[in-house]
């Protein structure tokens, strides 16, 4: 049974991206293997939030994820900063990493872009990789199934705790990344050859899961497409269509071939009225399932439940980890 951790940001609102790109695989593992999935609070904060809205946000990821189909009896579920463990392994391999790889993250590159200069860019999205690894590291995880944009994150995982394992002693089981080989990358809508993201100012560029039908309808609709009004799988000649095909291909288990078939002869208006419906058809139950979760004390149960369970199993790493670096008195 190989073990699976997986980690969404509690940062707001859920896009088609994260789910198609990440979370609907994560069902997919659960009748298997050990999985825990993680709502990242700690990781959320590496830029400020308000603390009612982040204390909701976690909540609101929960009953999401139980939503797309995990069962609590199955896999742990639970929130990052009730297993005091995370930041304890956090800080042990913000030491074993250097600013330089720290500095030559993309992801860190771009985010701290956007903040200016070194006095406006917060410490915490520098130190943000080694809490990642953390995170994954503490369970003995085999695989991360993530979108692609997380890929430098799990390379970075596997260096520090190599990195810990030849200077300390094993204590870390190497990770690997596990991306879906259509639908890694889920682009904008509104600019196909940019990656669909939570942060986008443009609303018409990103789905929600939790978007309401009609606001599918619109955003699909409207989505860039080219002239040509013939629909073949060409990622680079044509972007938005593809990124419509890859969407409609993870929604409908379909093939990019077998979508090319479909709608040989016909044009981007029925196409796009079909895929807003799967998208509408794929949503409608996850939302139903998403309210009634939302309203109830069962999801509590379940999150303290999780972090009781997560906890036990990171302890055992942390004790290893910290008697092997001289940190505790005693193994
Ligand atoms: P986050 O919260 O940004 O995204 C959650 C998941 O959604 C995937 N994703 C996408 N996949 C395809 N196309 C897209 N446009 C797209 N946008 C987002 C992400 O790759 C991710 O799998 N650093 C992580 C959270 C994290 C984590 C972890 C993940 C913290 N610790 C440990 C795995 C293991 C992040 O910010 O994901």
């Amino acid at each position: 049974m190989a073990v699976i951790f997986s980690g969404v940001q509690p940062s707001g609102t859920i896009t088609l991206g994260n789910y198609l790109g990440a979370m609907k695989n994560f069902t997919s593992y659960q009748n298997e293997h050990e999985c825990y999935f993680c709502i990242v609070n700690q990781h959320a904060i590496t830029v400020p939030q308000e603390p009612e809205q982040l204390r909701k946000n976690s909540r609101n990821l929960a009953a999401l994820y139980l939503a797309i189909g995990l069962d609590p009896d199955k896999v742990t579920l639970f929130i990052q900063s009730e297993v005091a463990e995370h930041t304890k392994l956090g800080w042990i391999m913000t030491t074993l990493a250097t600013i330089g790889e720290l500095e030559r993250m993309t992801q860190y590159k771009d985010k701290a872009q956007r903040h200016g200069n070194g006095d406006s860019i917060p410490a915490g999205l520098l130190t943000y990789p080694p809490l990642m690894a953390a995170d994954i590291l503490l369970y003995q995880t085999d695989y991360v199934p993530v979108g692609d944009d997380q890929r430098q994150h799990i390379e970075i995982t596997r260096d520090l705790a190599q990195r810990f394992n030849s200077r300390y002693g094993e204590a870390f089981k190497l990770p690997a990344i596990h991306t879906r080989e259509v639908g890694a990358r889920i682009m904008s809508l509104q600019e196909p050859k940019k990656k669909m993201s939570k942060s986008d100012a443009n609303s018409l560029a990103t789905p929600y899961l939790l978007d309401e039908p009609e606001t599918i309808l619109k955003k699909i609709k409207r989505a860039q497409t080219d002239s040509e009004n013939k629909i073949y799988y060409d990622r680079e000649g044509k972007a938005g269509i593809s990124n419509l095909m890859a969407i409609y291909s993870l929604i409908t288990d379909k093939s990019t071939d077998e979508i090319e078939q479909l709608y040989e002869g016909k044009g981007y208006g029925q196409f796009k009225n079909d895929l807003a419906e799967a998208i509408i058809e794929t949503t409608r139950p996850i939302q139903k399932r998403y309210y009634e979760f939302v309203h109830s004390d069962y999801l509590d149960q379940i999150l303290t439940a999780g972090a009781a369970k997560a906890a036990r199993k990171a302890a055992a790493t942390l004790n290893k980890v910290e008697y092997l670096m001289g940190l505790s008195r005693n193994c």
